[in-house]
């Protein structure tokens, strides 16, 4: 997820631009550019790290122009740096680009155009379009933005400027937001409203497929394709804070419901449409690699570990691959036994977590094979590994994790198939239907986010309760441990995850009216053992909110308080089931005051001990 801004009007283009993207910072905040139309000129700056630095840059050095565009990146192609930094431009250097999304097609589109003679500076998946663009251009840049749209694969939102066109720029978007700002004598583009809040509040909502063409007098609004087409003006009356927060109260309920969209990400160019098979194209592993791998390990922190725990079920169950797992910071310091044939796989949003760093460098020094599983792209975790999946669930700024641990698990699940596959340990129909029930993840997920009244009753009926055991079982074990977790560390409620058949081995004790249980009890191999669970719970008049599938009415017999996902395949539901607990979790720690993005002792990525 990255910010794109863009203005033409007869202010000085830098300030309007800086200021936009520090509004946009949230969006990623690895690397930031500037293009800059002024007399005749193109103008680019690019820097590597925070838009502070470009302030200062531009600071030092002013850029003069009235036309330009930016961007502040999180990267997804290509590591953080000067020369990855956006906006690209192509060979002649006359067209200038910037661009939020990912280019399924890149690949195949590079090959053409290299082939042709055009010779690339960037690794990124965008210097693919700034050179489309420059292919079709005869002198019209919005016919040529036209036919490079056209030729994409993927998402994209994308702000482009043409030094022999200086009184035009041109904007487009397929599957990531771009609006379109109104002022008066001068027009702007932004990612999202933060962008250009301070400057008009009358905005375009472009659709996917429509493109802009702005000048200082007026807008164009058309499709790609060319038909005109025409929005309504969207009068926002937030304030720049809450529209950073996209109008939710904190990021941390922002990034729950990004969750839909950070799946389809997640599995963009891995699973195409249309198509029933599971790509990763970013694995430097050969099949013959993958089968010379005796066994897996698991190592990572907090939420990143219980999202390890669903992969490790996953492999197992799917791929018959035999995983164990360790937290990180007990694996670095047991000499453990890392053989050659391992796998060691690292889950981590951050990138930098120190002990999940200094499990996966020991692993590697010791010969094993490292796979990590991470967010932050070019952090040192992915630097570190032999292999890296990235999840492309964009920034998280919330302290709690949520989108991250639900992509970590779905590109873990992702992974577990494409093993089961290449270990011929699943058949074709098996595979087939849960890539297929992949794919509907994003819908189910909304589905819950919808309507999440129920989830809002459960923390009122249930929140002033300073005790809770979160009992699973299966597939669904990671979900009671990271429920507890979740509640634990925004609302500072003690909660326990447990398995729920340990329950009689002491837990037992604790249950009581005062210390309510949650449960993900989803139909499958085990529903029946965590219903009898539950049974004991009630028999010592626990009360108890069950996390079930929507349809299943025998739960409500063995719960005081059901909460509902769409049913699914029992293997992915920890997916599902992840969103709930973490409603409840925030509506809890909210209702409490809580100071939800930032709680208290607690810091977003732990590089230290
Ligand atoms: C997540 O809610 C927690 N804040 C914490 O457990 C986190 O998951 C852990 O510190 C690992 O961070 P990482 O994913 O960046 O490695």
């Amino acid at each position: 997820m990255c910010g794109i801004v863009g203005y033409i009007g007869s202010k000085r283009a830098t300030d309007i631009l800086v200021g936009g993207l520090k509004r946009l910072e949230y969006r990623g905040y690895d690397s930031a550019g500037l293009a800059i139309l002024h007399e005749g000129e193109l103008k680019l700056r690019k820097v590597l790290g925070k838009l502070r630095v470009m302030e200062q840059s531009v600071e030092e050095e002013p850029i003069e122009g009235t036309v330009g565009i930016g961007h502040t990146r999180w990267a997804t192609h290509g590591r953080p740096s000067v020369r990855n930094a956006h906006p690209h431009t192509d060979s002649s250097g006359r067209i200038a680009l910037v661009h939020n999304g990912i280019i399924e097609n890149y690949v195949e589109l590079k090959t053409e155009l290299q082939a042709e003679g055009v010779e690339f500076v960037s690794d990124t998946d965008t210097e693919v379009i700034a050179h489309l663009v420059g292919k079709y251009y005869k002198g019209d840049i919005a016919a040529a933005v036209r036919e490079a749209c056209a030729r994409l694969e993927g998402a994209y939102a994308i702000a482009v400027v043409c030094r022999d066109e200086p009184d035009r720029l041109v904007a487009a978007r397929l599957f990531s937001p771009l609006i379109v700002g109104l002022g008066d004598g001068e027009n702007f583009i932004g990612s999202d409203i933060p962008a250009i809040l301070d400057r008009t509040r009358d905005v375009y909502i472009l659709d996917d497929g429509d493109m802009a063409i702005l000048t200082r007098e007026g807008i164009e609004l058309c499709r790609v394709t060319g038909e005109p087409v025409r929005h309504e003006v969207y009068h926002v009356d937030w304030d720049a804070g809450a529209a950073e927060k996209g109008g939710y109260k904190h990021f941390m309920l922002k990034e729950i419901n990004e969750q839909p969209t950070a799946f389809r990400n997640a599995m963009r160019g891995r699973i195409r449409e249309g198509s029933s098979e599971i790509e990763l194209p970013e694995l430097s592993l050969t099949d013959e690699q993958l089968l010379g791998f005796r066994r897996g390990f698991v190592t990572a922190c907090g939420t990143a570990y219980y999202a390890g725990l669903v992969g490790k079920f996953l492999l197992e169950n799917l791929a018959r691959l035999p995983v164990d797992s360790d937290l990180a910071s007990e694996y670095r310091y047991r000499n453990p036994i890392i053989h050659k044939d391992q796998l060691t796989i690292t889950v981590s949003q951050s990138g930098e977590t120190a002990d999940t760093l200094a499990a996966l460098r020991m692993a590697r020094e010791q010969g094993s094979h490292t796979l990590s599983i991470v967010n932050a792209v070019g952090s040192s975790i992915a630097r570190d590994s032999d292999d890296v999946l990235y999840i492309n669930a964009g920034p998280e700024i919330g302290v709690a994790s949520t989108k991250a641990y639900s992509c970590q698990s779905l590109v873990l699940a992702m992974f577990a198939l494409h093993m089961a596959k290449v270990r011929k340990t699943i058949s074709k129909e098996r595979y087939a239907q849960l890539v297929d029930e992949l794919k509907q993840l994003p819908d189910k997920a909304q589905r819950i986010l919808d309507d999440v009244s129920r989830i809002q009753e459960a923390s009122a009926k249930y929140g002033q309760y300073n005790n809770f055991l979160y009992l699973g079982r299966g597939a669904n074990l990671p979900s009671a441990y990271e429920g507890a977790l979740k509640l634990k560390e925004i609302s500072y409620i003690h909660a326990e995850g447990y398995a729920a058949g340990e329950m009689k081995h002491g837990p037992i004790a604790l249950i009581e009216p005062a210390c309510p249980t949650v449960a993900p009890a989803v139909r499958g191999a085990v529903y029946e053992k965590i219903v009898s669970n539950l049974q004991e719970v009630r028999a010592r008049d626990g009360q108890i909110i069950a996390v079930a599938f929507e349809g299943d009415t025998d739960i409500e017999r063995h719960a005081d308080f059901v909460l509902r996902v769409p049913e699914c395949d029992e293997l992915l539901s920890p997916i599902l089931v992840a969103l709930p607990l973490q409603l409840f979790a925030y509506y809890c720690a909210d209702a409490r005051g809580c100071d939800v993005d930032q709680p208290r002792n607690l810091a977003k990525s732990v590089t230290v001990e």
